[in-house]
């Protein structure tokens, strides 16, 4: 029985879509529901839903066999995991952005302030470019701190860029580019071998291959990771 941790959010219509491609029929699992467990004997797995951020956690220290997380998660949090799979989907970057024209800073402080969900990256990020920072960590919402006042920037997730746009922000540099990646924990490995080799040889073919006998011709409902932006 393998166990595998999944996040509610942006990519739990992919990744069920790519488990039912690669074969791994799981009539009981939704995002919709309340339930946090979805054991599924028919395919020998059991799902566990949990925060993205809590993932790499629940697969560093074997609360679960293996996980689907945003590559964005795994920069910021440096978890010891084997990451041997990019599923191509939830494909977005890393940007820091600010007010279009720059905005006023009224604070004394030489220390440009960002606001993130991301705390590590965004300082390592700062640091290696020699520039100060006091870092402001958030948990959404991200883009509303430069338009109270809260920060000179931020640092978050770019997908469309929309939600930035809508409030008026631009996007000053990308720092990293993101997709889903299927993570693996290192015991696990060993000791699951088989089954989990099996599930990373179905889940690439089925990355790979848009088309599978298992959705009946039809084109796959995972996207494909979008284009790099230029120059980044
Ligand atoms: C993410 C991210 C941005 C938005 C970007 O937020 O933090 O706010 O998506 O998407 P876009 O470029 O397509 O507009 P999410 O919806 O995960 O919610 P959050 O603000 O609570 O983090």
């Amino acid at each position: 029985m393998l166990t595998i941790a999944l996040s509610k959010g942006k990519l739990i219509e992919s990744a069920m879509t790519l488990f039912r491609r690669a074969g791994y029929q799981s009539a009981g699992l939704s995002g919709e529901s309340r339930r946090l467990i979805f054991p599924c004997p028919e395919i020998n797995t059991t799902f566990l839903l949990v925060r993205a951020s809590d993932v790499p956690t629940y697969v560093e220290y074997g609360g679960a066999d293996a996980g689907i997380v945003g590559k964005d998660v795994l920069l910021e949090q440096d978890s010891d995991v084997y990451e041997p799979l990019d599923l191509g989907f939830g494909a977005c970057r890393i940007s820091v952005a600010a007010l279009r024209g720059g905005g006023s800073r009224d604070r004394l402080s030489s220390k440009i302030r960002v606001a993130t969900k991301y705390p590590k990256l965004t300082e390592r990020f700062f640091n290696q470019r020699g520039i100060p920072v006091e870092i402001i960590k958030l948990y959404g919402s991200i883009e509303l701190a430069p338009v109270v006042g809260l920060a000179d920037r931020i640092v978050d997730l770019v997908e469309t860029g929309s939600t930035l746009k809508a409030h008026d922000l631009v996007e000053v540099e990308v720092i990293a580019h993101s997709t889903a990646r299927f993570i693996v924990n290192r015991a696990s490995l060993r000791l699951k071998h088989e089954p989990l080799m099996e599930l990373i040889r179905r889940l690439r073919a089925a990355t790979l291959n848009p088309v599978s006998a298992s959705n009946n011709g039809r084109r796959s409902a995972v996207p494909q990771a979008k284009k790099k932006m230029a120059g980044a």
